[in-house]
């Protein structure tokens, strides 16, 4: 036996498992699968993928993908790239990088034809051809679908083809919790194998982060458990920059008061918003686009006719809510196409929405910001890229329009896939230097080893999600917020790294806590980035500085870890095509 005290001289002591791949991509959803694709069509036998995910991939939280992927299929009939690129500008409220957003739009055709031939089964037309619906703020029907579940259907038809290429292997429930460096070059990512409790480094030429954005930062959300910021805070420890942190989407229709994700295609068939006069508000503030306007505009519409005392209060939960008409689609139609939603409804209310309204709130849903990376997804560290929700491109800018982050995940899915494989093919392998893995393996085993912690992590998890619906939520203001973040550095300044549980298979406290720790580094950027915003620019609307300042705000603003905190940096936003304007709807 070793004559030591601490486990973590145990592990110093014998050799660390090191699992070789050419390109290891870390995160199992739509991005995370079309790049490991990509990556192995464009190395072929030559180059070796490793897909690291803390979940198995058909548990990744695209699989709850609801609504639709827009793609411009048929300029014939009306439709075009200008559209698209418009509506998604338009939609950011102008912060969008507009060189990404053309990239985008011509792009995504190409991925939906791309996916049919994988197998996947679009909903069809009376033509045969594939069928299209309306989503929130795209001034035409262009969100194909496969009922409502389309991140289902999607990730089985990746996944699927994912498992018919020899050169990529699976991980599956492997924690990636750091990211290794070899003379200022991507060498790596530390992971926890979470069946064994063993540590392994992923030594690799490139890497992808594709672990979906920052996720249940808020109690009311439509992200899985396990959608944490583990992705983009290890990107953020390891000196890359995060981008647009301020933006979180709240989609307006959250189920109440689970906060179950009802579809926007549920007004994209014809369901309508009502308050507890039974009005259909939303003609009052966005006349022409009504249900379908964006998602900060309609969000914002339901918190105000909640404010003014037209909403519903659920006695159980103390949500306050309105209700989302569905009775008025046809019968056949929603049972067809709106099947989970309905499925949803019974289910989880016992309500069902042929006959009955649907009490829904605004939901954390998505967010606009993610890891610094340039138009091809490289993040500033060389050999490491980003993609989907984790990164932010920006295509996005202020507010997401529905239906273009699956459509996101698919094109730079493939971009990084295909950038991180020539640049794999490229380079040679990768040689650490051992005493940074050694740390942090090192405090890895000694969160394990050492006490418990004094603070409940999962009470430290809790107060920070209500921190956030309390001080960042959709309208926003500086006492409330600097509030907020006072509260948020008291959290983390009390935060003890530390588990109850000291066993090493399947330990998910241990996991847990880890993911907390990235909660808590990224809910502080968030706050500290929202604070420094002094306009309302999309899905970050300030009640004390109600209106968009183009003059001081048209740029991006950017967190960089530094020793003692953080810094801010900003980048210009790449305008094109599209003068910033009044954005009426
Ligand atoms: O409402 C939805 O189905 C969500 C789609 C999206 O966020 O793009």
């Amino acid at each position: 036996m070793y004559n030591v005290k601490s486990y973590s001289e145990i592990i110093r002591l014998r050799e660390l498992e090191v699992i070789d791949s050419d390109v290891v991509v870390v995160g199992s959803g739509l991005a995370g699968l079309r790049a490991a694709i990509e990556a192995a069509r464009t190395g072929g036998e030559r180059l070796k993928v490793s897909v690291v995910t803390k979940t198995q991939p058909m548990r990744s939280h695209s699989v709850s993908a609801e609504g639709g992927t827009a793609a411009v299929l048929y300029p014939e009939e009306g439709d075009s790239f200008a559209s698209h690129e418009w509506d998604t500008v338009k939609g950011s409220d102008f912060l969008a990088d507009q060189d990404a957003v053309e990239l985008f739009v011509r792009e995504a055709p190409k991925e939906i034809i791309q996916l049919e031939h994988w197998g996947m089964p679009w909903a069809r037309r009376e033509d045969g051809r594939i069928a299209q619906r309306f989503f929130g703020g795209q001034s035409y029907p262009r969100a194909c679908f496969a009922e409502d579940r389309v991140g289902f259907f999607e990730m089985s038809t990746l996944y699927s083809t994912c498992l018919k290429h020899d050169n990529i292997t699976f991980y599956d429930e492997w924690f990636a919790f750091s990211v290794v460096k070899d003379n200022g070059h991507f060498a790596g990512f530390i992971a926890l194998d979470i069946k064994r409790g063993d540590v392994a480094l992923f030594r690799a030429k490139a890497g992808i982060i594709a672990t979906g954005g920052a996720g249940r930062l808020y109690p009311f959300a439509s992200f899985g458990h396990s959608s944490t910021p583990d992705g983009i805070v290890m990107a953020y420890r390891a000196g890359v920059p995060l981008k647009d942190m301020e933006f979180v989407q709240f989609h307006p229709t959250g189920l109440v008061p689970s906060g179950i994700l009802i579809t926007e295609a549920s007004r994209g068939e014809g369901g309508v918003l009502r308050n507890s006069k039974g009005e259909r508000f939303m003609e009052r503030y966005a006349p022409k686009m009504k249900d379908l306007a964006p998602r900060d505009i309609v969000s914002r519409s339901i918190l105000t006719e909640i404010k003014e005392g037209r909403g519903f209060r659920d006695e159980e939960s103390g949500y306050e809510y309105v209700n989302l008409d569905l009775t008025v689609i046809d019968h056949e139609k929603l049972i067809k196409r709106l099947t989970s939603i309905r499925e949803i409804c019974l289910k989880l209310r016992g309500i069902d929405p042929l006959s009955e309204p649907v009490p829904i709130r605004p939901v954390a849903h998505y967010y606009m910001g993610g890891i610094d990376v340039d138009i091809n997804g490289a993040t500033a560290l060389p050999g490491l890229w980003a993609a989907g929700e984790a990164a932010c491109v920006t295509m996005n800018g202020a507010n997401r329009l529905g239906s273009n982050s699956t459509t996101e995940c698919l094109v730079w899915g493939k971009i990084t896939g295909r950038e991180a494989a020539k640049y794999a093919l490229a380079h040679s392998e990768p040689d650490p230097p051992a005493e940074s893995i050694v740390a942090e393996e090192r405090r890895l085993f000694d969160i394990l080893m050492g006490p418990a912690p004094s603070v409940d992590p999962y009470q430290v998890k809790s107060d920070l999600q209500n921190i956030m619906e309390q001080h960042f939520h959709a309208f926003r203001n500086e006492q409330s917020m600097e509030e907020g973040l006072r509260k948020l550095r008291r959290l983390k300044s009390e935060f003890r790294l530390g588990v109850v549980d000291k066993s090493r298979t399947y330990n998910t406290n241990l996991v847990n806590v880890l993911e907390v720790e990235s909660m808590l580094e990224a809910s502080e950027v968030i706050a500290a980035a929202a604070l420094k915003r002094t306009e309302s620019r999309g899905a970050h609307f300030r009640t004390d500085y109600p209106r968009r300042d183009d003059d001081a705000w048209l740029k991006h603003i950017l967190v960089r870890r530094t020793a003692d905190g953080f810094e801010f940096d900003y980048k210009p936003v790449i305008i094109t095509k599209y003068m910033p304007a009044e954005r009426v709807y």
